[in-house]
């Protein structure tokens, strides 16, 4: 069968599984499990290695259960797939179970159900990767919310997201899916999303909101694989192929930024892959005009992580934390180079929405290298028109979401936003804000690191003191003294805006 119409297939199967469970309809979230039940509630199905052939699977229950994966083609025939299920283990108050799927066939559409034998999830659905050279996924960010209100605001961006790409095979969430990472909140996520999670193959990205400080908080909320990665404390490390890209994910709450260690992670990591596209995922940002961007952690992104990215050739640098879209043109050695990495700074998808800090220009971020800007400003939202960034569109008041289509050399990003307000017929309101088209010569890219990427606890612990130096050599050496410099333009913008 051709893959169009596997596509064409999988799609009329996601949507027809999506309106079987009314998925559309806000107001019909599930509540939260009571305590002692046995329902199976903060779903995901994430990638684990090897997306043509794994998937790996994470719930929560109330009471004690055993762990149940229950998997079937899209025609019902049983799978007999084999299933690693790790021990159920008792988290903050509920139990988690994980299980991983290895020896899928790749190409194909898998339904699944997650429970205890007895008691299951609505049916969810994945396709896994026929590893051609093409491939569509979404992007969202920074969810952030507290209130189930809010929560089902972000759903409704990644609901316009999974519409408007309907063939996309996994997600990647840039990070911050809530504001301070408790069982409440993440029951409310779970509330508002797990009915759009078991549609989804997730590859999540740790926000420094996501239980910063709570060791393996957000590695328990999901099955990755993380076993040739660098330390998962407050957040995770991995990587992995689909079709003819490479993502990396880089936690960036290590030592409050990257450490050494994970840099060196990522350059072998990044050297380790013959894949046409590269691209690194992670939270925070080095390249903004939002609040967080006259911090030194996002200048020592912009100094440290941009290296490897210019070393190992890669595309696109994706991430979050700032509340607001911006795309640069693509840049080297924080300069303007045709042939350098494309930075951007996703939107967010939820409805805490930062302004524009206009001291920030030339002083940490050259205006003269964003290529797109919209903010998202609650009421309000200006965008960059080349000269103005007062300018404003009604229509960009809204949750944002981005989608990737790869074709062989070509790779498209499209980012939208979803109108807070819907139209006078009641119906939605999604604006392209922004389109980059890059191509490739394929074939190009050639493996030059091929040992053992892992880094041990004696590594690490190793790495913890010169990373501290290297930090803090940046934010005394240079962040400071661009600080200082920046000041009085931040007391200018603060007296008259109240803004900083
Ligand atoms: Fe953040």
């Amino acid at each position: 069968m051709k893959k169009s119409c596997k596509r064409l297939l999988a799609c009329l199967l996601c949507v027809s599984l999506l309106l079987g469970c009314g998925l559309f309809g806000a107001a019909e979230d599930p509540a939260a499990p009571a305590a002692g039940e046995t329902a199976p509630f903060r779903l995901s199905c994430t990638v684990n290695g090897d997306p043509a052939t794994q998937r790996g699977f994470c719930w929560y229950t109330r009471a004690e259960t055993p762990s149940v994966l229950e998997l079937t083609l899209a025609d019902g025939t049983p799978v007999d797939a084999a299933v690693d299920y790790a021990d159920v283990t008792e988290w903050n108050g509920n139990y988690m179970h994980k299980a991983l799927a290895t020896g899928l066939q790749p190409g194909t559409t898998y339904i699944y159900r997650l429970g205890d034998g007895t008691t299951f999830t609505e049916p969810g659905v994945f396709v896994t990767d026929d590893r051609d050279d093409r491939v569509e996924f979404l992007a969202v960010a920074d969810i952030q919310a507290s209130s189930l209100e809010n929560f089902q605001r972000g759903a409704a961006a990644v609901d316009a997201a999974f519409r408007t790409l309907p063939g996309a095979e996994f997600m990647l969430n840039l990070g911050d899916f809530t504001n301070d990472s408790t069982n409440e909140e993440w029951d409310y996520y779970a509330q508002a999303m797990d009915a759009l999670s078991v549609k989804m193959t997730l590859a999540p990205i740790a926000g420094n909101h996501d239980g910063l400080g709570v060791w393996h908080w957000f590695e328990n909320l999901f099955c990755l694989d993380t076993s040739r990665s660098v330390q998962n404390l407050n957040g995770v490390n991995y990587s992995f192929d689909y079709g003819n890209v490479h993502i990396a994910v880089v936690n960036t709450n290590d030592l409050l930024s990257v450490s050494l260690a994970q840099l060196r992670w990522l350059r072998n990591d990044l050297n380790g892959t013959d894949k046409d596209w590269k691209i690194i995922c992670m939270h925070k940002s080095p390249y903004t005009l939002g609040k967080d961007g006259k911090w030194p952690d996002a200048m020592y992104l912009q100094r440290a992580l941009t290296k490897v990215a210019d070393d190992c050739g890669v595309d696109l640098v994706l991430s979050g934390h700032d509340h607001q879209y911006l795309r640069t043109k693509p840049l080297k050695g924080n300069k303007l180079d045709p042939d350098g990495t494309t930075y951007v700074l996703c939107g967010t998808a939820g409805t805490k929405r930062y302004e524009v800090r206009p001291f920030l220009a030339d002083h940490f971020m050259k205006t003269e290298f964003i290529d797109a800007l919209t903010v998202q400003r609650d009421g309000w939202a200006n965008y960059w028109d080349g000269e103005d960034w007062e300018q404003s569109d009604p229509n960009n008041i809204g949750g944002c979401f981005n989608t990737f289509s790869v074709e062989g050399g070509t790779l498209t990003l499209k980012s939208y936003i979803l109108r807070d307000e819907p139209a006078e017929d009641g119906s939605d309101v999604i604006t392209n804000i922004d389109t980059l088209t890059l191509t490739k010569e394929t074939g190009q890219n050639k493996i030059t690191y091929t040992g053992d990427n892992t880094t041990g606890t004696a590594a690490y612990a190793l790495n913890v003191v010169p990373s501290f130096f290297a930090l803090a050599g940046y934010a005394f050496g240079e962040w400071l003294p661009k600080f200082l410099a920046m000041l009085p333009d931040l007391i200018k913008v603060y007296s008259e805006t109240g803004i900083f």
